[in-house]
């Protein structure tokens, strides 16, 4: 697919730096990694989510966007269900993670949430080790053998970016790290549970400039074996480590489509007002 592009309106779409349209991005496949099929949801009477249809690429990155309170977060956790807690949450319609619903009676939570990584705004390691952070799902779930852990948690750390900076001190506290090296941290955790895909609820908005830098990078790199979903506030860093993009409003999906595309003609007039910062 080519996408076809007509310049930007002057003066208009200018917050955001625009990466390079690039060719068929992610992995078509046959289905998508996660499709969502006429999903609403409400607390009690709160209609939070309204029917909203989309399917996010395998491999690639897709960023979702939106005003604060229009459900960006609820979509998130709608994907790994972390709001069954809520006593008065009530949803319709369905969610496939890799072709199977989420809500299937044969997906009970932990494996859905192993196949279905977290990463939250805050980091928040376990008061563990920094090895047992990692470790500790994978020998959870019984994903390797025993002895296989410690270079799974290599691995991880290394695909964190975190490794050279931890490597001596793998016994140390999690918490005893800065906060972009917890970020880390909690992104190799993640993907010790060898996950398909990842959710990342404004990953870098604790980060200073520097931190948010690496993370960025590393997630351009994780999209080689990951399915990542982000949801940021922040229209530049949208622009630059997403490949598609989700905007919502009140609930509701305004527009989605490739990021490059929605960063230069947006469909929508809401969706131009929005990324040009003129409400939000
Ligand atoms: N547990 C809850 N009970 C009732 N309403 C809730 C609950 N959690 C969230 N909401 C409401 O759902 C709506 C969507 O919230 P959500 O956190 O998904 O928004 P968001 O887009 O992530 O916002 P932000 O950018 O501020 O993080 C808001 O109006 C919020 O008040
Ligand atoms: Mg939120």
């Amino acid at each position: 697919m080519t996408a076809t592009l007509r310049p930007a309106v002057p003066g208009t779409l200018s917050a955001a730096p625009v990466p390079p349209a690039a060719a068929p991005l992610g992995d078509a496949g046959p289905t998508p990694a996660v499709e969502v099929r006429g999903f609403r949801f409400s607390y009690g009477t709160r209609l939070i989510l309204k029917d909203l249809d989309l399917s996010i690429r395998r491999r690639a990155v897709t960023a979702v966007i939106g005003p604060s309170g229009s459900g960006k977060s609820t979509f998130l956790r709608s994907i790994n269900r972390l709001h069954d807690l809520a006593p008065n949450a009530r949803w319709e319609g369905d969610i496939l993670v890799e072709g199977e619903s989420v809500f299937g009676p044969g997906m009970d939570l932990v494996t859905l949430r192993q196949r279905v990584g977290m990463v939250f705004q805050r980091p928040n390691p376990f008061p563990r080790s920094i090895y047992d952070n990692v470790a500790y799902g994978p020998a959870l779930n019984r994903l390797v053998p025993r002895r296989e852990l410690p270079d799974l948690v290599e691995r991880c750390l290394r695909q964190a970016a975190l490794w050279e900076e931890v490597k001596e001190r793998l016994d140390s506290p999690g918490t005893s790290l800065s906060g972009g090296q917890q970020q880390r941290l909690c992104i190799a955790r993640a993907l010790g549970n060898q996950p398909q895909v990842l959710l990342m609820d404004e990953p870098a908005s604790a980060l200073d400039p520097g931190a948010t830098e690496k993370v960025e990078e590393l997630i351009f790199d994780l999209k080689r074996d990951y399915t990542i979903v982000i949801v940021t506030h922040n229209m530049q860093q949208a622009a630059r480590v997403s490949d598609f993009t989700a905007f919502f409003e009140a609930g509701a999906l305004v527009e989605f489509g490739g990021t490059h595309r929605m960063f230069t003609a947006p469909a929508s007039e809401r969706t131009e007002a929005y990324i040009t910062g003129r409400f939000g």
